[in-house]
C-alpha cells in the first residue's frame, strides 16, 4: 500500500521518479506526487488527486529540474483522497517534505502536542505528524537531519517506510523503514530508493534492503551510510536482484492482468523447473530436504495468508492431507493474529503470500515464531519481508505480478503446495513411487493444457458479454474445486464490481439456493472428477429453479452440456490438478466481463495490490 520512489544522484530525477510511481502504481493510486530539489537548492512540492498520469499533467507546465527527489502513490488510509492529502508534506516552514508508506499509529497525540506548540497541520493525514516532528526535533537543537529523523522515530509506534528532502541539506535523502517495505538501490554515484525493486532494476542490479529501525543517509559523492535510531553504524549487506524487466511491461497485450494471465504456462514451467525431473520420476523441494526432520515430525501444519494467498492455501490443505496424512489448519492471518491461537514449537506454520509484504500475515508469522513455531514462507516477491522473517521457504519464480487481482501468483502457489505435498508425502513413504510418477507426469503436462485452454479466450469473451446485466454471480465447486469457485468469485467482485459468491456446491441448499431466479448467473465447476456424479445433480437442482448455468466441465461432456446454459470445455487432468486448469476460465470471464463494463482491470477502485497495512 502506497508506492515510494526516490533518486540521488548525477541523472534528473523527474524522469526516474515518474517511471518509478508507474511501476508501484499497483500499490495505490488515489493520489501521487513529488518533490524535488533544484539547482538554486529550492524544495518543491507538486501533487496531484488521481493516477500518476494526473500527476504528470499537472506538472507539465513547471521546471522539474534537479537531481534530488522522492515522489509518493498513495493508497488511503487516514483523509480522502485529495490533493492536501497527497504526499509529499511540506513541514510547517516548507523546508522539509517528507513520503510516507504505512500508518502512525499514536499520530493523534502527537498532532495534539505539535499543534499547541504551534505547528499548522495541512492535511488530514497521519504522515503529516512525521514531517512536522522532524522539524520540531530539528528547530529544538538536533544538530542536523538524521539526528532529527532518528529523535522523531522514537517517539512513533506504528509502520513507516519515509524519505525525507531538507532543503538545507540539499545533496542528501534521509530514509528509514519499520514494518514497510524499503529497498535502496546502489548505482554508480547514485542511490535509488524504493518500495520494491521493480523501478530500481532498469538502472542497477545492486540492492539493499532495510531493516526495521534502520535509517539511511543516501548523500551526493558518498558511500551508503545505515544507522540505527541511536546512530549505531550498521553494515549494510548487498544483494543482486534478479528481474527480467519484459515482465514488468505489458507486452503488447492491453492490461497487465491479460498478459499475466497468458504468463501462466510458462510461469508453471518455470515454477516446476529443478524440482521435478523431465521423466516426471522424481520432486526436490530443497526446503523440505532441509528441514525434513522438523517437518515431517510437526504435530500439524497451519497455513496463514489473505485473499487470494488465502484461497490457495484451502487447496494446499486438501493437498497435504490427502498425500501426507498430515493435518492442516488454514487461518485469516488477519484472525490469526488475534486468536490467541494454540500454536508452540511442535508446529509448522506455512505463511503463503505473492507480495511477501502483506502487514497481517507478517504479524501472524511474527506471533507463531514468537511462541516457537517453526515458519515456512511460500512467496513471490524475492527478498521480501516474509521470506526474510522466516526459517525457510520455497519462492512460486512466477516473475513480477503487476494486476491487482491475483492471477499467475495463484496457479504459481497451487503449483508449488502440490510440489510440497508431493516431497514430503515422498519423505515420509507415504506415497508409492507409482503414484507419485503418475501425478508428476501429470503436473508436466499441465503447462501445455493451459495453453490449449487459453485458446478459448474468444470463446470466453463471447460469453462474457452476455452477463454484463448481471448484479450478482453465485459460483460452485466442491473438493479441490471449492477453493477455485471462491476465488473465481473473488476475480468478478474486484475487478468488475459485481457481486460474486462462492460457495461448496452441496451447500446451496442450505441458503443461496432462495437467490436463484431467470435471471442469476451460476457458474459451476463440474470436471468429471471426485463429485461429478453429486455437481451434476446440484446443476439440476438450479435448472429446476430457472438459474441460468454456466458450466465449465471435462471436454466431451455431453451430459451437461445438454443441461447447462453454456458449458466451457476444460483439458482433462487428475482431481488434485483441477484447480490449475479450471481457474484460468474464471480468470478470464472475470477479465471479460470487468472489460465490457469499462472498468480499469488493472487497477481496481478501493484496492491495492500490497497491503502493507493491517
Ligand atoms: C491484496 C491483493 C490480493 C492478494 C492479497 C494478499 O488484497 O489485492 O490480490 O491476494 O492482498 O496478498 P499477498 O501478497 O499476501 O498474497
Amino acid at each position: 500500500m502506497c508506492g515510494i520512489v526516490g533518486y540521488i544522484g548525477g541523472r534528473e530525477a523527474y524522469p526516474v521518479l515518474i517511471k518509478g510511481l508507474k511501476r508501484l502504481e499497483y500499490r495505490g493510486y488515489d493520489s501521487a506526487g513529488l518533490a524535488l530539489i533544484d539547482n538554486q537548492n529550492q524544495l518543491k512540492v507538486y501533487k496531484a488527486k488521481g493516477k500518476v498520469s494526473d500527476l504528470e499533467v499537472s506538472v507539465s507546465k513547471n521546471d522539474v529540474s534537479g537531481s534530488v527527489g522522492i515522489a509518493h502513490t498513495r493508497w488511503a488510509t487516514h483523509g480522502e483522497p485529495c490533493q492536501a492529502n497527497a504526499h509529499p508534506h511540506y513541514s510547517s516552514s516548507e523546508s522539509l517534505a517528507l513520503i510516507h508508506n504505512g500508518i502512525i499509529e499514536n499520530y493523534a497525540s502527537l498532532k495534539e502536542n505539535l499543534q499547541e506548540r504551534g505547528y499548522v497541520f495541512r492535511s488530514s493525514t497521519d504522515t503529516e505528524v512525521l514531517v512536522q516532528l522532524i522539524e520540531y526535533f530539528k528547530n529544538s537543537g538536533a544538530e542536523n537531519l538524521l539526528t532529527a529523523v532518528q529523535l522523531a522515530l522514537r517517539e512513533v509506534i506504528g509502520a513507516y517506510a519515509i524519505a525525507v528532502l531538507d532543503k538545507t541539506q540539499p545533496d542528501q535523502i534521509i530514509v528509514a523503514r519499520k514494518s514497510s517495505p524499503l529497498v535502496i538501490g546502489l548505482g554508480k554515484n547514485e542511490f535509488f530508493l524504493a518500495s520494491d525493486a521493480t523501478p530500481i532494476i532498469e538502472y542497477t542490479d545492486k540492492v539493499v534492503y532495510l531493516n526495521d529501525e534502520e535509517i539511511a543517509v543516501l548523500a551526493k559523492g558518498q558511500k551508503l551510510r545505515i544507522v540505527n535510531l541511536y546512530n549505531e553504524e550498521i553494515t549494510a549487506h548487498e544483494q543482486i536482484v534478479k528481474m527480467n524487466i519484459g515482465q514488468l511491461e505489458k507486452g503488447g497485450f492491453p492490461h497487465f492482468m491479460l498478459k499475466e494471465i497468458y504468463d501462466q504456462p510458462e510461469c508453471i514451467r518455470d515454477c516446476m523447473r529443478g524440482r521435478i525431473n523431465l521423466e516426471g520420476t522424481n520432486v526436490v523441494l530443497s526446503a523440505v530436504i532441509d528441514h525434513k526432520e522438523k517437518l515431517l515430525n510437526a504435530r500439524r501444519f497451519i497455513i496463514v495468508a489473505c485473499g487470494t494467498s488465502w484461497h490457495a492455501a484451502l487447496i494446499g490443505k486438501h493437498l497435504i492431507e490427502s498425500f501426507c496424512r498430515i493435518p492442516v489448519e488454514v487461518a485469516y492471518a488477519s484472525e490469526f493474529r488475534y486468536s490467541n491461537p494454540v500454536v508452540g514449537s511442535e508446529d509448522v506454520v506455512f505463511a503463503i503470500s505473492q507480495s511477501g509484504e502483506t502487514a497481517d500475515t507478517l504479524a501472524a508469522i511474527e506471533l507463531a515464531k514468537s511462541r516457537g513455531a517453526f515458519i515456512y514462507g511460500i512467496c513471490n516477491a524475492v527478498g521480501s519481508s516474509i521470506p526474510r522473517a522466516t526459517h525457510t521457504g520455497s519462492y512460486i519464480h512466477v516473475g513480477p505480478e503487476i494486476g491487482v487481482a491475483s492471477t499467475k501468483a495463484f496457479t504459481g502457489q497451487v503449483t508449488v503446495l502440490a510440489i510440497l505435498a508431493l516431497s514430503l508425502a515422498k519423505e515420509k513413504k507415504q506415497i508409492s513411487q507409482e503414484e507419485l510418477s503418475w501425478i508428476l507426469k501429470e503436473l508436466l503436462l499441465i503447462p501445455d493444457k493451459m495453453s490449449l485452454l487459453l485458446k478459448k479466450n474468444k470463446e470466453i469473451a463471447a460469453l462474457s458479454a452476455i452477463f454484463t446485466y448481471a448484479s450478482n454471480f453465485i459460483y460452485l465447486g466442491r473438493g479441490y474445486c471449492y477453493p477455485v469457485a471462491l476465488e473465481g468469485a473473488l476475480k468478478l467482485k474486484e475487478i468488475s464490481y459485481i457481486h460474486a459468491e462462492g460457495y461448496p456446491a452441496a451447500e446451496m441448499k442450505h441458503g443461496p439456493i432462495a437467490l436463484i431466479d431467470t435471471e442469476m448467473p451460476i457458474v459451476v465447476i463440474a470436471t468429471h472428477n471426485g463429485m461429478y456424479e453429486k455437481m451434476l445433480s446440484n446443476i439440476q437442482e438450479i435448472k429446476a429453479r430457472k438459474g441460468k448455468v454456466i458450466a465449465f466441465v471435462t471436454e466431451g461432456d455431453d451430459v451437461i452440456r445438454q443441461i447447462a446454459d453454456y458449458c466451457i470445455e476444460l483439458p482433462a487432468t487428475i482431481e488434485c490438478l483441477d484447480p490449475l486448469i479450471a481457474s484460468i476460465p474464471l480468470q478470464l470471464l472475470a477479465y471479460h466481463i470487468a472489460v465490457c463494463k469499462g472498468k480499469d482491470v488493472d487497477q481496481p477502485r478501493n484496492l491495492a495490490k500490497s497491503v502493507t497495512v493491517e
